[in-house]
């Protein structure tokens, strides 16, 4: 696979450089002097060009995108060439835009997109008969200058991911003929100029990501022939001109994060060509028109974050692929009709009746990506955060968690934090283990990927953590949570660092993130932007919250507020991006080792639990386990408990439970202590579970009546509330004995703060 993988590249990186011939026509050395004036202007300080081949130069690596293309017409001696085109993109030249450009006579096009150039406009462009501008991806800064609105023959502007600020010139109301204006993340303010009402011929207008003030202007209706339209977090406000019922020509419609304004679905029964739709964050009320389901081209439909009510009707969405309806107040149930298959729909955070077990929705879901966290709020909100799971009840309290987000396992400073790298995310996804889990939704729009599944970014670099190494990252919105925490104050700490920009002097250091953090629901931090917070890229940096749990449940929502960059270093890059994760309580302290030695107990008690916890689990593991979700031992254990009236010393039954504990000692002297383990189980057993049961029973084999546990402390540890302790005799008279050998032998392992760190397999293998 990887072998495939590295000769597709070798054979794309070998073919990428295509140059073709053109006309053996020469171009005037006045050109040419002006083309090598030009590059250097720019920065580039050894391309040099001559006049036999100047125009022959038409580069493309099909790899990094990067390009060096001149393009020339033939003069009407038809012997000599005219410099026509020219387009350097990503090559991260770092110089300035070239005044020198309006001495070539017939250039229209200048694409310099994804370069390292900073300076604004040069004035002396003003006077040439450009057609088409791409400076996207670049540094320059200050206003656009007015002068650009000089240039009436432009059908194409587009000057997204710069540093542009202030105002929007009303001179640029005069290109008339502009068909595409693209003005995203830059910091520009104020209103658009009413001078736009002018601009018929737009196709395509962008002006995601600024700090515009004002509303949504009506004039955007005269646009009749607007294919793609965004104002996505662009600082506008609602609500949405109902003029936009005119457009008929919409393709693309993405409107994000206007503040404010209640309204309702705008009316876009005519605009039947719709693909992609997006009304995120717009405060929409009321229903969605039952036309949006005939629309037979969309693709694409997020109606994510208003309040929309109502329920879906029973009908096959055509040609839909990602359906995003999360953060509504829908309710009723959910349409089986809605998840064909190869569909992707997220209805999380919302208020749907629960499927039951048997509903498509809950069934397995290899034919359809569906998330469902949250997607009813009921009276039990576990049930909410583990939707279709059969147990939806706390059977122990948890004190603390920590994952590393998008990695491995890794171990800092003495604590594990839990990988959840193997989960690699997705447009709808859902995950979730014995105490926490995450939600992910979203799509990384103009990726050009539709099954993009890999939501984990990483990094090579020996200069930051192994925590920082991986990140989970989410287009739109990605939520962490823990349940069955003891309810009372905790300290959330967040990791990041920015791994996907670079910090050298190229395009691709040039991105911006930006993204809002909610905790339990509450908006801590607006626009968090990562590598300023951290001073730079490959930098850590930690926040910390308070938060208060009540329903044993930590929710972290972190959110994609339409903010930022969206193309650097490669289209699709944008969005939350975390790094690890830790919740504690600050005031528990773990079990300490001197108190197991103060308790004096009986071992037939203890191993009355013991003989039952094994029995039992062993049964419940064959029976129950195998085929269904995974379990904890707790269950078990209420059985057991309901099953001998809870721990009555009544119901005694004699030495008979020594009889397997023995047995454990004896396979553990041969390693294989996982044997008590029905091997029928295969891989499906709790291997934590299995390892603290195996414990204890070790602990209540103890030779010494003063270092067993009490009945209570024993069940206290198989529910995990209180930790095994480690505390044994050393070497001395019990040193032959197999059993404290057992149990040394797990002290000697490097163990976490948590109970929960040691697995069996390391026993094994250690
Ligand atoms: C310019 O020089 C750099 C470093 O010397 C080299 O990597 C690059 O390929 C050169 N570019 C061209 C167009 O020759
Ligand atoms: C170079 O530019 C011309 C004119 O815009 C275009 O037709 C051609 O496809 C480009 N070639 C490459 C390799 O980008
Ligand atoms: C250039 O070529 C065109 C078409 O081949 C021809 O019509 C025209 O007369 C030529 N002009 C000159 C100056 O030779
Ligand atoms: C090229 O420029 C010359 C000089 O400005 C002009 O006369 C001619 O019409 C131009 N040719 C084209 C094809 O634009
Ligand atoms: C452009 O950046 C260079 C450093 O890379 C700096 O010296 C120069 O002053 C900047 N020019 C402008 C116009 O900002
Ligand atoms: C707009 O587009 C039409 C059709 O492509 C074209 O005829 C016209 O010249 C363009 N410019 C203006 C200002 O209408
Ligand atoms: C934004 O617009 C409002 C009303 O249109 C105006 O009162 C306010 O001063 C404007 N703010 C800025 C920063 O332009
Ligand atoms: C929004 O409008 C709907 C319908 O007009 C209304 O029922 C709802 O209460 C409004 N919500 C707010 C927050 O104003
Ligand atoms: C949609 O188009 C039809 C036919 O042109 C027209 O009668 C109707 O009013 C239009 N609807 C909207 C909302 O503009
Ligand atoms: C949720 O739906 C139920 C009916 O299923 C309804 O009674 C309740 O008011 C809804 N809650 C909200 C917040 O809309
Ligand atoms: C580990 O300790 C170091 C030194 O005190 C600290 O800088 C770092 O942030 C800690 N790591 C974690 C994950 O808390
Ligand atoms: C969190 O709570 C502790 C104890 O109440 C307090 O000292 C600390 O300042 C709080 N931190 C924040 C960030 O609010």
């Amino acid at each position: 696979m990887m072998f495939f993988k590295n000769l597709l590249v070798s054979i794309l990186t070998l073919s990428c450089v295509v140059k073709q011939l053109f006309v053996a026509a020469k171009l005037p050395q006045a050109e040419v002097d002006v083309l090598n004036q030009i590059v250097k202007t720019m920065g580039a300080t050894n391309w040099t060009f001559d006049a036999d081949t100047a125009c022959e130069l038409h580069e493309k690596s099909d790899v990094t995108e990067l390009t060096r293309n001149i393009s020339c017409i033939l003069g009407p001696d038809n012997s000599t060439h005219h410099i026509s085109v020219i387009e350097f993109k990503r090559c991260s030249l770092s110089g300035v835009l070239p005044p020198e450009l309006n001495q070539l006579p017939n250039i229209s096009k200048v694409n310099f997109a994804y370069n390292y150039l900073n300076g604004s406009i040069p004035v002396e462009w003003a006077s040439m008969q450009l057609t088409f501008i791409s400076l996207n991806g670049n540094r320059l800064s200050g206003n656009i200058p007015s002068h650009l609105g000089n240039i009436i023959s432009l059908t194409y502007l587009s000057i997204q991911a710069n540093q542009f600020s202030g105002t929007v010139p009303t001179q640029l109301g005069k290109l008339v003929n502009l068909e595409t204006l693209r003005l995203s993340s830059n910091r520009l303010t104020g209103n658009l100029p009413t001078e736009f009402a002018e601009l018929k011929n737009l196709t395509d207008f962008r002006i995601n990501d600024n700090n515009f003030n004002g509303s949504i202007p009506e004039f955007i209706q005269n646009w009749k022939q607007l294919y793609r339209l965004e104002i996505q977090g662009s600082g506008l406000k609602g609500p949405i001109p109902s003029s936009v019922s005119l457009l008929k020509n919409l393709n693309q419609f993405k409107i994000s994060d206007i503040d404010g304004t209640n309204q309702t679905f705008p009316d876009l029964s005519n605009s039947t060509l719709l693909r992609r739709l997006i009304l995120r964050n717009c405060s929409i009320s009321g229903r969605i028109p039952g036309y949006i389901w005939g629309m037979n081209n969309l693709r694409v439909l997020d109606l994510s974050f208003n309040k929309i009510t109502g329920e879906l009707p029973n009908v096959v969405p055509g040609n839909l692929k990602f359906i995003f309806l999360t953060g509504n107040l829908l309710s009723g149930n959910i349409p089986e009709s809605i998840l064909p298959e190869g569909s992707t729909v997220d209805l999380s955070y919302n208020n749907f009746t629960q499927p039951t077990l048997e509903h498509r929705a809950c069934r397995k879901k290899e034919e359809f990506d569906l998330n469902l966290f949250r997607s009813s709020s009921v009276a039990n909100n576990l049930s909410g955060v583990l939707p279709c799971k059969t147990d939806q009840t706390c059977h122990r309290s948890l004190r603390s968690f920590h994952i590393n987000c998008g990695g491995n396992n890794v171990k800092e400073n003495g604590t594990t934090f839990e990988g959840d790298g193997e989960e690699n995310g997705g447009v709808a996804t859902y995950y979730s283990n014995d105490r926490w889990g995450f939600s992910s939704t979203g799509d990384f729009a103009d990726d050009n990927n539709e099954l993009n599944k890999f939501y984990v970014a990483s990094v090579k670099s020996s200069d930051i953590s192994e925590l920082f190494i991986n990140a989970r990252i989410a287009p739109l919105s990605l939520t962490y949570f823990g349940y069955c925490l003891q309810n009372g104050n905790y300290v959330v700490s967040l990791y990041f660092a920015e791994i996907q920009f670079t910090n050298d002097n190229t395009y691709r250091s040039l991105g911006r993130r930006m993204f809002d953090i909610y905790i339990q629901d509450k908006l801590v931090e607006r626009d968090f932007d990562i590598e300023a917070k951290a001073s730079g890229v490959l930098k850590p940096v930690t926040r910390k919250y308070n938060a208060t749990v009540t329903d044993n449940i930590l929710q972290i929502r972190f959110n994609w507020a339409g903010k930022g960059t969206t193309g650097l270093p490669e289209r699709g890059v944008y969005g939350p991006l975390v790094s690890a994760i830790s919740v504690v309580d600050p005031n528990y302290k773990p079990a300490k080792k001197k108190k197991i030695v103060e308790i004096i107990a009986g071992v037939g008690s203890c191993l009355i639990i013991l003989a039952l916890g094994i029995i039992g689990w062993r049964y419940y593991s064959r029976n129950v386990l195998k085929g269904s979700d995974l379990q904890t031992i707790s269950f078990t254990l209420k059985q057991i408990k309901a099953a001998t009236n809870d721990f009555d010393p009544a119901n005694k039954v004699g030495e008979g439970g020594f009889g397997p504990v023995y047995k454990a000692c004896q396979l553990q002297q041969k390693e294989k202590i996982m044997e008590l383990v029905d091997p029928k189980l295969g891989s499906e057993y709790n291997k934590e579970e299995a390892e603290r049961m195996i414990r204890i029973s070790l602990l209540c084999t103890n030779a010494s009546p003063s270092l067993r546990p009490t009945m209570s402390e024993a069940v206290s540890m198989l529910e995990g509330k209180t930790a095994i302790p480690d505390s044994i005799p050393e070497a001395g008279s019990y040193s032959q004995d197999l059993r404290f050998k057992a149990i040394r032998d797990f002290r000697g392992l490097n163990r976490s703060q948590t109970q929960h760190s040691t697995s069996a397999e390391d026993l094994l293998y250690n």
